[in-house]
């Protein structure tokens, strides 16, 4: 008979994302409306071997559902990847009588949450991270968010490379995933999206590209490049001696991670969070939270990890066709 679960922690890991304090809210407050208890763990797995961890209330959780990052703070905690750091931490959730855990985090931070499952602690994984490189699930908390501020900053350089008639190389998240480049690349209409699921290394084609656009007329040239290529500022330089076209790099960075999430983030995030606590007071263990096909499910974590995603192939297609 599955152990009966009356307190579950809650911790943010990896990458913060627009969001996670939506899905904290939601994991408080439905608990408590189950009668269960919650203790919040700061700074991901580094506070849990701190034993950084508190009681919280519904009040702990007010005023939050519209803030960016994440009220536990995050962090990337190398000794929880060894045997020794995750024994320890399994003891540091009996002594301190948690019972199951709901991990807000990425794959890395999923794999600990597999780890934890195998010495004996309950955990639910919920997706966060503005990546969007979570196979097993169409949605991530803090894409939403993450890709509408890049395409709002994006709109922004466009105005100023076409003033200058440049050319401009603008760089975005994503860790080795294109997910947020291909985004930006459809909505901002960029010239050229290098992804890395897709780039084939042909920075002659970019130059032929640039120069046929100055023929038609065109006043700027949009390059959105993907952080997985990277390399934004020496490719600005050799794109600007190849072409004659002056060529500015914006890497957008960590400000796309930040700001108020959207609602689509705020929905989800709430959803995903409550549906992790609906999933641990039932007995489930070692399962993330998902959202496939439009529709919220659960999976076991191992078959998770072992997924891979990639960027729709249609989309990128349409986005080239659209781009000329
Ligand atoms: P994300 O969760 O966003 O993918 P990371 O890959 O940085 O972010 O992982 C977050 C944290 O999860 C790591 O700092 C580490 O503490 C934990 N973690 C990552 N991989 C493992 C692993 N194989 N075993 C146990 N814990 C892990
Ligand atoms: O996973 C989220 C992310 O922002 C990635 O897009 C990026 O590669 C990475 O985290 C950056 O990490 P850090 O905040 O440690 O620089």
């Amino acid at each position: 008979m599955a152990k009966e679960i009356n307190t579950i922690g809650v911790l943010t890991s990896g990458g913060d994302a627009p969001g996670m304090n939506a899905a904290i809210r939601a994991v408080v407050r439905e608990a408590i409306s189950k009668g269960k208890k919650v203790k919040g763990i700061k700074r991901g797995y580094a506070g849990l071997l701190q034993e950084e961890i508190f009681d919280m209330s519904t009040y702990d959780v007010a005023d939050i559902i519209q803030r960016g990052g994440t009220i536990l703070q995050t962090a990337r905690c190398m000794e929880f990847t060894t045997p020794e750091g995750q024994q320890k931490g399994a003891e540091i959730c009996r002594k301190h009588g948690i019972d199951g855990i709901i991990v807000i985090g990425g794959d890395g931070s999923f794999r600990g949450a597999q780890k934890l499952a195998g010495l004996g602690i309950n955990t639910i994984g919920v997706p966060g991270t503005i990546d969007l490189d979570i196979a097993c699930t169409d949605y991530t908390i803090g894409f939403d968010t993450a890709v509408n501020t890049a395409m709002e900053a994006i709109d922004k350089v466009r105005d100023t490379s076409t003033s200058h008639e440049r050319c401009s190389i603008i760089e975005v998240m994503g860790r080795g995933a294109g997910f947020i480049a291909l985004w930006c690349g459809i909505s901002n209409g960029a010239e050229n999206v290098l992804l890395p699921e897709k780039y084939d290394y042909d920075e002659q084609a970019l130059v032929n590209n640039i120069i046929e656009n100055r023929k038609k007329g065109k006043k700027h040239h949009i390059i959105i490049n993907a952080e997985g290529i990277g390399h934004s500022t020496s490719m600005a330089k050799r794109i600007e001696a190849a072409t004659g076209v002056e060529t500015r790099a914006t890497i957008l960075g960590h400000m796309q991670r930040g700001g108020s999430p959207t609602a689509r983030d705020r929905m989800q995030a709430s959803i995903m969070g409550a549906y992790a606590v609906d999933l641990l007071c039932d007995g489930k263990s070692n399962r993330v939270v998902g959202e496939r096909n439009g529709a919220l499910m659960d999976m076991d974590i191992d078959e998770a990890l072992a997924m891979t995603k990639s960027v729709d192939n249609y989309e990128y297609q349409i986005c080239c066709n659209l781009s000329k």
